[in-house]
């Protein structure tokens, strides 16, 4: 089912970022509608990556207001970011390469765990219920991403394109409200171009995440 565009949820005003002497970001205002599918691109170097920084909270901009909901956000840390449901891919990819698909999606439901370290070492109580209910939540993520054939892999063994939909795992696993996409198909075939093509408009219609992605020229 497909979700209606709704109202702005994000609006960079003037945003300007430099590191010292370089000037990443200067003067840029966009916004972002809700379910809508936001593209960027621009040439290397154009500050694509340090703008996705800057939604989520890991760089902060010498000028320029942002708003989220409509309200002005302050100095956000990245922590925040989960809070506020956005989940991102890295341009090159961020994954934990010994360890198998299913461990590293289930990484994305860190910031969701609320049992602490000791119900956790015991397994009861709430900590078994969160454990049974992350579990189900991946599995969810893995059968919507067709990868259950490899699901007990270790990432760095898999082609190219299946570790960039394996980091797409990782973030969906943290059921976004919006989705920060860093060149998710650079360096691919045209075949794992179209697959990863195809998983970013159904994460868009079947849940309505809100999408920002960036490409390349
Ligand atoms: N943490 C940082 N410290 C210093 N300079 C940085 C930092 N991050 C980015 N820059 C600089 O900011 C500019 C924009 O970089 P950025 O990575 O955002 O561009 P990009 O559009 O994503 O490029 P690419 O297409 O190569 O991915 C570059 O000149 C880069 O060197
Ligand atoms: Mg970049």
């Amino acid at each position: 089912m497909s979700k209606k565009i709704g109202d702005v949820i994000l609006d960079l005003q003037n945003i300007s970022l430099r590191f010292g002497g370089v000037k990443a970001l200067t003067d840029i205002s966009f916004d972002v509608r809700q379910h809508e599918i936001r593209a960027i691109i621009g040439p290397n170097g154009a500050g694509k990556s340090s703008m996705l920084n800057v939604i989520n909270g890991v760089y902060h901009p010498q000028e320029g207001k942002i708003f989220w909901h409509g309200n002005e956000r302050k100095r956000m840390e990245p922590h925040m970011a989960a809070q506020q449901n956005i989940a991102r891919t890295f341009q090159n990819i961020a994954l934990f390469k010994g360890m198998s698909v299913l461990d590293n999606i289930m990484t994305g439901r860190i910031t969701k765990m609320k049992a602490n370290f000791i119900e956790h070492a015991l397994w009861f109580g709430r900590a078994r219920k969160e454990e049974l209910e992350h579990r189900k939540k991946v599995e969810e993520v893995i059968d919507f991403l067709e990868i259950q054939h490899i699901r007990k892999t270790p990432v760095g063994r898999l082609p190219y394109g299946l570790q960039k939909r394996v980091e797409l795992g990782r973030a969906l696993a943290a059921e976004p409200s919006m989705l920060l996409l860093d060149e998710p198909m650079a360096g691919m075939n045209v075949e794992e171009k179209q697959d990863m093509c195809r998983f970013i408009l159904d994460v868009n219609d079947q849940f309505g995440t809100t999408i920002v992605l960036i490409e390349h020229e």
